[in-house]
């Protein structure tokens, strides 16, 4: 027998708290390489320092072999929109650079990123980093229970253009907590296409990769991972797990205080 629907898995209170614990650890791992990240240092180093903090937490960082991803973070500079790989490159003066960090902890997944600036970052990148930032929050804002998916991608397009800004579509959010990828794919673009509706107990990525260009990607030949824009403009992107509830979005990844958490999941 074909199996024709894709399966969104709802997770129990249980399995939402293994997923928060996870989310927690990728977060705290962004929050204690943030204090290495600076011009000089290489993005080997950076992925190094992750990778101990993570395994001194009992986490395994999920991307290493990974369909053969040859690192334990993605950290991306500049034109670079996603998987970029860990290396010699030491960063400079002017940089800006986003750090992917997924843990599994006690069998569950969490899946969060961040963007650094190095030094004197220009007016323009910044506000291609704040509007990115931005984007994921007004995303955020439409995961609530009845929602179509769709809402997403809708929000992020709308102000990224208002912007002049461009979404990348070649790359997309996930379900994540007990696999790295799930259903549903969650486009941060805008889509007439009606998607699954939310419900509470769904776990999933928001990831919107914001261009100053054009949207188009190219993945590296010779690495067969890196994703640059095709333009060499800038790219920025944030990340974080999303608990869908019967109240508020619950903002698994965020250690910040930024978002409310729920009383109540179910
Ligand atoms: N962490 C990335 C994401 O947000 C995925 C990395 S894919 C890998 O989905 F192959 F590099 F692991
Ligand atoms: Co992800
Ligand atoms: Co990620």
């Amino acid at each position: 027998m074909k199996n024709s629907k894709p399966k969104i898995i709802i997770k129990t209170l249980e399995q939402i708290e293994g997923i928060r614990k996870s989310s927690v650890l990728a977060a705290s791992t962004l929050k204690t390489v943030g204090e290495f990240v600076k011009a000089g240092v290489s993005t080997k180093y950076l992925n190094d320092i992750c990778n101990q903090y993570i395994r001194d937490n009992k986490g395994i960082p999920a991307p290493l072999g990974y369909r053969g991803f040859p690192s334990e973070t993605c950290i991306s500079v500049n034109d670079v929109v996603c998987h970029g790989l860990p290396g010699k490159y030491e960063l400079r003066d002017g940089d800006i650079v986003n750090i992917d960090v997924t843990t599994i902890l006690e069998g569950y997944y969490g899946d969060t990123s961040t963007m650094f600036t190095i030094g004197n970052v220009s007016e323009y990148a910044k506000k291609l980093i704040s509007v990115t930032k931005d984007c994921l929050a007004v995303a955020i804002n439409q995961c609530y229970e009845g929602n179509n998916v769709n809402l997403i991608g809708k929000e992020i397009t709308k102000l990224a253009k208002e912007n002049n800004f461009s979404v990348v579509y070649e790359f997309c959010g996930h379900g994540v907590g007990l696999k790295f990828h799930e259903e549903p794919e969650i486009s941060h673009n805008e889509t007439q296409e009606k998607g699954p509706d939310l419900l509470a107990g769904m776990t999933f990525t928001i990831e919107p990769m914001i261009n100053a260009g054009k949207a188009r990607c190219k993945i590296d030949k010779q690495d067969k991972w890196t994703a640059r824009t095709v333009d060499g403009k800038l790219s920025a992107q944030f990340e974080h797990t999303i608990c869908v509830t019967k109240t508020i979005p619950f903002v698994m990844s965020d250690i910040d205080n930024e978002w409310a958490i729920p009383k109540n999941i179910f």
